[in-house]
C-alpha cells in the first residue's frame, strides 16, 4: 500500500490507474479508523479494482469551541488497518496543501445542509463539500463510498454530485453498529464507562420509536419524540435535535401514515463527545 501526500501524485497514480483500465474508489475520512470505516473499504472492492482512503482532519468543517484539536490522529495505526483490509493507497495531504495560503473559493449546498446538524454546526457542510469537491479533484475516482451515519452529509454530498454533474458514483453504506447497538463513530473515544453506556439510549430509543410507528401508524412525530427526548435526557445526554423525516427529500414528517421511507435521526451530547445516529423504516 503506498502513501501519497501531495495533490499532484495522488492525481498521477490515479490517472496511472485509469489509463491501465481500473476503477478507482474513494473513501474519505478523517481517520480514527474503526470496523464502519473498514467495512467501506470491505464495500468499495465490489465496485473498484483501486481503492483509495483519504485521511485529512478538515479544520473547515469544524466551528469554533468544537474538537478540532482534540480529535484523534493516530496515523499509523489507521494505515495498517487499510493495509490489512487492502487499500491500495492512502492519501494524507497537509492543511497547506488541501488549504494553500489565501485559499477563498468554497462549495456551498444550501438546501439539503440546513437543516438539523447544519443548523446546530454552522458552516459544517459548507466544509465538508468543500472539502469532499478537492479530495474528488485530488483522487478522480469513479465512485465513492460514504456511511449512512453520516445520513444528512450523504444527502448534501449527493444533491452536490448531482449539481455540479461529477462523474463520481455516491454509494451510500449501512451503518456499523456495537454488538450493544451503539452507532460506531470516531469520537465514542471521548466517552468514559458510564458516558458509553448511558450513550445507548439513543439506538434504544431509536428502535423504540420504529417499533411505535410499526404498531401504531396513527402516532404523531411529536409524541415520539417527547418520548425519545425523555428517554435520552434522562440517561444524561444532551438532546440537540429528534427529527422524523422523508428519507430520499429529508423534508419533516407530520405523520406516518403512507409516509414511504422514513428516517429517524437524532443527535445528543453526552460528556465531551456529539454523537449522531439514525434509523429507517419504509411503510406502504
Ligand atoms: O465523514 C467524514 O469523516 C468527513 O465529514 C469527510 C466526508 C471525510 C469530509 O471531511
Amino acid at each position: 500500500m503506498q502513501q501519497v501526500k501531495t495533490i499532484a501524485q495522488m492525481q498521477e497514480l490515479s490517472k496511472q490507474w485509469h489509463f491501465c483500465g481500473d476503477k478507482v474508489a474513494v473513501i474519505p475520512t478523517m481517520g480514527a479508523l474503526h470496523e464502519g470505516h473498514l467495512s467501506l473499504i470491505r464495500l468499495a472492492k465490489k465496485y473498484a479494482q483501486k481503492i483509495i482512503v483519504t485521511i485529512f482532519v478538515n479544520p473547515t468543517q469544524f466551528g469554533e469551541g468544537e474538537d478540532l484539536d482534540a480529535y484523534p490522529r493516530p496515523l499509523k495505526e489507521d494505515m495498517h488497518l487499510c493495509d490489512l483490509e487492502g487499500a491500495d493507497a492512502v492519501f494524507t495531504p497537509s492543511a497547506q496543501e488541501m488549504y494553500p495560503q489565501g485559499s477563498s473559493t468554497w462549495v456551498d449546498e444550501t438546501q439539503v445542509g440546513l437543516g438539523l446538524c447544519g443548523a446546530k454546526r454552522l458552516g459544517h457542510f459548507r466544509g465538508v463539500t468543500t472539502i469532499v469537491t478537492k479530495l474528488f479533484l485530488a483522487v478522480l475516482p469513479d465512485c465513492a463510498i460514504f456511511g449512512e451515519k453520516d445520513f444528512q452529509q450523504l444527502a448534501v454530498i449527493r444533491r452536490m454530485v448531482r449539481d455540479l454533474n461529477f462523474p463520481v458514483e455516491v454509494i451510500g453504506a449501512p451503518l456499523i453498529r456495537e454488538e450493544d447497538g451503539l452507532a460506531m463513530s470516531s469520537r465514542n473515544r471521548y466517552l468514559s464507562n458510564e458516558e458509553r453506556s448511558n450513550a445507548l439510549s439513543l439506538s434504544k430509543s431509536l428502535n423504540y420509536a420504529l417499533e411505535e410507528i410499526k404498531n401504531k401508524p396513527s402516532i404523531t412525530p411529536e409524541i415520539l419524540k417527547g418520548e425519545m427526548h425523555e428517554m435520552i435526557e434522562s440517561s444524561g445526554g444532551q438532546v440537540d435535535y429528534i427529527e422524523f423525516l422523508n428519507a430520499e427529500s429529508l423534508q419533516e414528517l407530520d405523520g406516518f401514515m403512507n409516509a414511504g421511507e422514513i428516517r429517524v435521526l437524532v443527535a445528543a451530547k453526552f460528556g465531551p463527545a456529539r454523537l449522531i445516529d439514525n434509523m429507517g423504516l419504509t411503510l406502504g
